[in-house]
């Protein structure tokens, strides 16, 4: 039998989660893989969600390779994204270029902003054919030291205080991800205004990170990264406050931290530094860690 590569279509989504609960990852239990195919920000009137492509053989799934789509508005435009939340062929298909083909395949269509986060060093040969290129391989970090607050700078957590400074489409952002857990902050600066949002949580070692899942204004925050990071991080705790790379400006300097995996996006209407973590790959997060 030969097997046959194609969209996923709605109606298999039951047959897709069998798939990957009992052969990529049967630990997590069906509920839990039925997240990657939550959809929740897709606008029907933009079209349905692109789910994905299989690789079917006999009328059986055997690969798989997913996308988590959401519509969202970045600088007044509607934008559609898409990110790489599975990719699995089985054993018994490998090494017959399907796995690559399942990523072209999923990275195909036009308009779509696609990141593949995390998804480790077997997917990194497939990333140049699916015409992705490097997001970013590392982030800086910064440490509290105390300091004051820079003259002029107000640093705002309380969204009643910093909503009036947002714009619409940065309210509706926000909004958006109620009950996701995200910390969104605010710094005015005599040079600007910077929403930044973070994701926290404890990694090795016991360090809390507070990572930026999303900046509006790269040259403030690389400018006011320390102010950030003595007005937010607890003294009493190991912390970290970290932002990617693409989002600062390119004569950055300071601590650095590598990934453990690169990260890898594709887009044809957003620059490098607008490709941020929110919506789907907040998701993700939120997936892997629960
Ligand atoms: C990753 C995966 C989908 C690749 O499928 P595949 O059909 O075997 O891959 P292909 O035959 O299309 O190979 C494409 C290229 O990737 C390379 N490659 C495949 N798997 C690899 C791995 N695990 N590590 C390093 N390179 C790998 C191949 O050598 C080939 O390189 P080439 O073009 O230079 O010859 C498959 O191995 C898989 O499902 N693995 C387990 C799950 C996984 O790792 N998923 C990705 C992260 S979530």
């Amino acid at each position: 039998m030969t097997p046959v590569l194609r969209p996923a279509r709605p109606e298999e989504t039951d047959a897709i989660i069998d798939f990957l609960h009992t052969h990529m990852k049967s630990s997590w239990k069906r509920e839990r893989w039925a997240r990657v195919f939550d959809q929740r920000w897709v606008r029907p009137e933009r079209g349905p969600p692109d789910l994905g492509h299989v690789v079917e053989e006999g009328g059986k799934i055997l690969g798989y390779c997913g996308l988590t789509n959401a519509d969202r508005r970045i600088n007044g435009r509607w934008e559609r994204s898409g990110s790489v939340g599975s990719l699995y062929l089985h054993k018994s298909l490998r090494g017959q270029g399907l796995g690559r083909a399942l990523m072209v395949n999923a990275c195909a269509s036009p308009g779509l902003t696609i990141t593949v986060i995390g998804t480790g060093e077997g997917s990194r040969p497939l990333m140049g054919p699916a015409g992705c290129k490097l997001l970013d391989r590392d982030r800086f970090i910064w440490r509290r030291q105390g300091g004051a607050l820079p003259k002029g700078v107000r640093i705002f957590t309380d969204a009643s205080a910093f909503g009036p400074l947002l714009t619409d489409d940065q309210r509706q952002m926000l909004a958006d991800h109620d009950g996701l857990g995200i910390v969104p902050v605010v710094l005015d600066s005599p040079s600007g205004l910077c929403l930044a949002v973070f994701w926290v949580q404890v990694k090795g070692d016991d360090v809390s990170y507070w990572d930026a899942v999303h900046v509006s204004n790269g040259p403030v925050f690389a400018a006011y990264g320390q102010a950030l990071a003595d007005a937010l991080l607890p003294a009493d705790a190991k912390a970290v406050l970290t932002a990617d790379r693409r989002y600062l400006p390119p004569d950055t300097d300071g601590e650095v931290e590598v990934f453990g995996d690169n990260y890898w996006y594709k887009s044809d209407t957003l620059d490098r530094s607008q490709v941020d973590l929110m919506y789907t790959e907040i998701l993700l997060l939120k997936l892997k860690l629960s």
